[in-house]
């Protein structure tokens, strides 16, 4: 798929950091298109005219060692911007002439404070009082290299910035990517639009009819047909191939009974009726009761619900003649995740990705027209394909659905407690004009049974758990801090409103440690 008729772009190399996509991300939402490949898939560009600026990513290799991760040494004398980022900066420094040592005593884990000794373009508007920049490394450069100077330092780590504004060739020890650091936004706007100096605005919005066209051109005559979750990836797809093909989308709807409270009637409701799109409905709810009786292991339960459900989507496509492809919400990240960063094609959707596992087995063509897309920019492109609300805003939902949010074994009873207590929590979330600031928050159910009294008479019932964490993609989450009195009105209504529950707690993990989901 070609996107991007502005023909600027932002490449950035993926040194096999965690953090890298956020780079890319934070790219993007100020404008400019990004891209992110390995080292070794740089060694096949040819053309360099589209590319206006490089950004090295951090990553685990390092250069102290004999074979250290690198790009090319002649991609530096293109006279195309770099930034390199933590192991991006060390490599600049080893390729320039400087030097690098591991030190457990100097290394930096963490926030650091980071004080200002030269002007630099790079660095405009980026010192506030106190910066503090979020560190995560051993190695150090010790020596600056030949023709760079310093533009800031940090108490371990003197060479924190440091630039060559004649070659363009900037780096940074610490990572402006991650919220962490203060202002950490402005480095990457000085560097693309100051040094790169992109002139042209990315914006998803823009890339819709040549995405439709894309559709269009690679699907001609034949029938796509496509799991629709209701979730938001699955939703814009739908949508978009509708308007691109029209009646040859198949949409298929599986009821697994594991959804939430009414969701599954909302969501066909509005797929038929709002979109005219061709949904075909499968109530399947029985048969995943009866396949998830007594288990209570998680894995098992995940593999389970995998199975089943490829195995009824498969039964359904087969009904359908003249089908040859597939559709898939599959996201950039998913795209760069299943990358090593020494470029072997290990491709291989996250494990727990809704539908992982149908193509090969069905010999369709995969069709995954937002595979170049973040999140923010689905729900971005969602809203202005019409996507409602409800379903464009929705937080993350797990394909397993609430079978992993009943602890231990699922039952009929347990679905229907849980469903009525998360529809209150959701509800007061949104009343309360909550639930756009979390990311991410669900009820779960507790496997246990605890003793409480109510009025004159003792109860013995479930537990709820509640759940609500701030995150920008799901690697990592802190928990939201509720105001009291929120705790407190959600705790009245789940008890008093839910037979089955007699006491709610609040989950005060974030990730890492904990996962975002319980099971
Ligand atoms: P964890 O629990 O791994 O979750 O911190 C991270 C994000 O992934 C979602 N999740 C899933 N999504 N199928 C999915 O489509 C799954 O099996 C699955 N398991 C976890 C989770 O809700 C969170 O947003």
């Amino acid at each position: 798929m070609q996107l991007q008729k502005n023909n600027e772009k932002i490449l950035i190399v993926d040194f096999g950091s965690q953090v890298t996509k956020l780079i890319a991300r934070r790219v993007r939402d100020l404008g400019a298109y990004s891209e992110v490949l390995t080292p070794n898939q740089i060694k096949s560009i040819k053309n360099y005219n589209e590319i206006k600026g490089i950004i090295l990513s951090g990553g685990p290799s390092t250069v102290t060692k004999k074979n250290f991760q690198s790009i090319p040494r002649n991609i530096f004398f293109k006279n195309i911007p770099i930034l390199g980022v933590c192991y991006g900066l060390q490599l600049i420094a080893k390729l320039f002439g400087g030097k690098i040592r591991s030190s457990k005593k100097k290394r930096e884990f963490g926030r650091a404070l980071i004080f200002k000794k030269n002007n630099s373009i790079l660095t405009k508007n980026f010192f506030i009082s106190n910066n503090s920049v979020w560190m995560s490394h051993e190695d150090a450069v010790i020596k600056l290299p030949k023709n760079f100077r310093i533009i800031a330092s940090t108490k371990n780590s003197k060479l924190t910035i440091i630039e060559n504004s004649k070659k363009k060739i900037y780096g940074v020890q610490f990572h402006p990517e991650v919220t962490h650091t203060d202002n950490g936004k402005q480095i990457f706007k000085n560097f693309i639009f100051s040094i790169c100096k992109i002139k042209k605005r990315w914006n998803v919005i823009s890339q819709k009819s040549e995405l439709i066209r894309y559709i269009r051109e690679t699907v001609k005559r034949d029938k796509v047909i496509c799991a629709l979750s209701g979730g938001v990836d699955s939703s814009v797809v739908a949508l978009l191939i509708n308007k691109a093909i029209k009646k040859n989308l198949i949409c298929i709807m599986v009821d697994t009974g594991l959804m939430r409270k009414d969701e599954f009637k909302i969501t066909y409701k509005i797929f038929k009726n709002r979109y005219n799109l061709n949904v075909k409905l499968v109530n399947a709810s029985k048969f995943f009761l009866k396949k998830l009786k007594n288990v209570s292991n998680p894995e098992k339960k995940r593999k389970i619900i995998g199975k089943l459900f490829i195995k009824i989507f498969e039964k359904e496509a087969k009904k359908e003649k003249r089908i040859k492809f597939l559709a898939q919400g599959t996201l950039y990240p998913d795209i760069i995740e299943s990358r090593s960063s020494t470029g072997s094609k290990t491709s291989k959707i996250k494990s727990h990705h809704n539908v992982g596992g149908l193509p090969k087995k069905m010999n369709l063509k995969l069709i995954e027209p937002l595979k170049d897309f973040f999140k923010d920019e689905v729900r971005k492109l969602g809203t202005s394909l019409g996507l409602v609300k409800i379903l464009s805003q929705r937080h993350p939902f797990p394909g397993p659905g609430l079978a992993i949010r009943i602890l231990g074994k699922v039952t009929y009873e347990k679905i229907k407690i849980l469903q009525a207590a998360d529809d209150i929590y959701i509800s007061e979330l949104i009343k309360n004009n909550l639930y756009n600031k979390i990311w991410q928050a669900y009820a779960a159910l507790l496997p246990s049974k605890t003793v409480g009294v109510m009025g004159d008479s003792r109860t013995y019932e479930y537990t709820c758990l509640i759940r609500a964490v701030v995150s920008e993609d799901g690697m990592t989450a802190d928990y939201f801090t509720f105001p009291k009195y929120f705790l407190d009105n959600i705790s009245n209504k789940i008890i008093n409103n839910v037979k089955g529950i007699n006491r709610v707690v609040y989950d005060i993990t974030s990730k890492p440690p904990g996962t975002i989901e319980l099971e």
